[in-house]
């Protein structure tokens, strides 16, 4: 990734795999793809672009599936729609109608049969070329007063190869993730990443850091997931082509994440996200914080208490 002159350049492009079937919350995702329900009142998609946007990272390549046309009219023009509100004077709604239009460079490649996230990230191969990009996943928000992103970037920028986000899960957790083994380095936030292994029992996992879904990656990523082959889950582990750039010997750092994570792949993670996102709202948070205080405190004097205040 060096320009003419030997410079390294800026990464500007990512990866955003949105193919998986969102069966955790089915129905919901019978027909509406799971990156596009609400958290608040934006999808939780525009989330993930809006941080990418803010890194630099305006060249965005979603790696879609079947069912997620939505996800499509989401970032596109709606002519009739700005119309309606044009000629209401609703500024503020056709501003955030044409945002996502107009945030980010947006295309779409197809996946065409769901063989693993390091399938999915080849199937951007050649959109994304021979350069340094990113890799987000749409079940991770990070706060947007924690920088993660530019954080490995200039990691990346600073040893070169490739970076993941890393974050403590337990180890009674970490058979969910992919886990790693490390090296400290003399920043208390970067480790070297000397093993990778998806999804470990946690008597096997080399430690309790998790990678969560950030990655920056080197372009080798591409000859390494050609040959890697289907692992956990019967499927082509983008943590095992990062493993085999790891054992060739290639940098992997790791950025270990302190800050705000919310976790919106299953139900209950998802019903927090909710909650912790509109209270931080200047909008809708001081009502909804009344609100939560009224009704917790409704819940620790008892269920009746609710019950009655809900028949009032
Ligand atoms: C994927 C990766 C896994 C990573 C996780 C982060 O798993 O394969 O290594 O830890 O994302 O969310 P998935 O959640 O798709 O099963």
């Amino acid at each position: 990734m060096t320009q003419a002159s030997g410079t390294p350049s800026r990464p500007h492009k990512v990866v955003i795999p949105v193919a998986g079937l969102g069966t955790r919350f089915l129905p919901a995702t019978k027909a509406v793809p799971k990156e596009m329900l609400p958290v608040v009142d934006t999808p939780a998609l525009q989330y993930i672009v809006e941080e990418a946007v803010r890194a630099g990272l305006t060249e965005v390549v979603m790696v879609t599936g079947r069912n997620k046309s939505a996800i499509e009219d989401h970032f596109d023009r709606v002519p009739e729609l700005e119309a309606v509100l044009e000629k209401k004077g609703d500024r503020v709604r056709l501003t955030a109608v044409r945002r996502p239009s107009e945030m980010a460079d947006i295309h779409f490649v197809r996946q065409g049969e769901a063989r693993g996230l390091g399938h999915a990230v080849l199937c951007a191969a050649s959109y994304v070329g021979d350069e340094v990009f990113a890799v987000m996943l749409g079940d991770d928000l990070i706060d947007t007063r924690d920088l993660l992103l530019e954080r490995m970037l200039e990691v990346q920028l600073q040893h070169g190869g490739s970076v993941l986000a890393l974050l403590e899960v337990g180890l009674e957790n970490i058979d969910k993730y992919g886990a790693v083994a490390v090296q400290p380095t003399k920043a208390e936030d970067v480790v070297r990443i000397t093993d990778l292994v998806e999804k470990p029992p946690s008597a096997q996992a080399p430690s309790s850091l998790a990678i969560i879904g950030r990655y920056v990656l080197a372009p080798e990523i591409f000859a390494a997931l050609r040959d890697t082959p289907p692992g956990a889950g019967g499927e082509i582990q983008l943590t095992d082509g990062i493993k085999a750039l790891a054992t060739a010997g290639l940098p992997v750092h790791g950025v270990v994440f302190t800050g705000r994570r919310y976790d919106t792949g299953d139900r209950l993670d998802y019903l927090k996200a909710v909650v912790r996102l509109a209270v931080e709202r200047d909008d809708l948070g001081p009502a909804f914080r009344d609100f939560l205080v009224e009704f917790t405190g409704d819940l620790t004097r008892g269920d009746s208490a609710v019950a009655e205040r809900s028949n009032d």
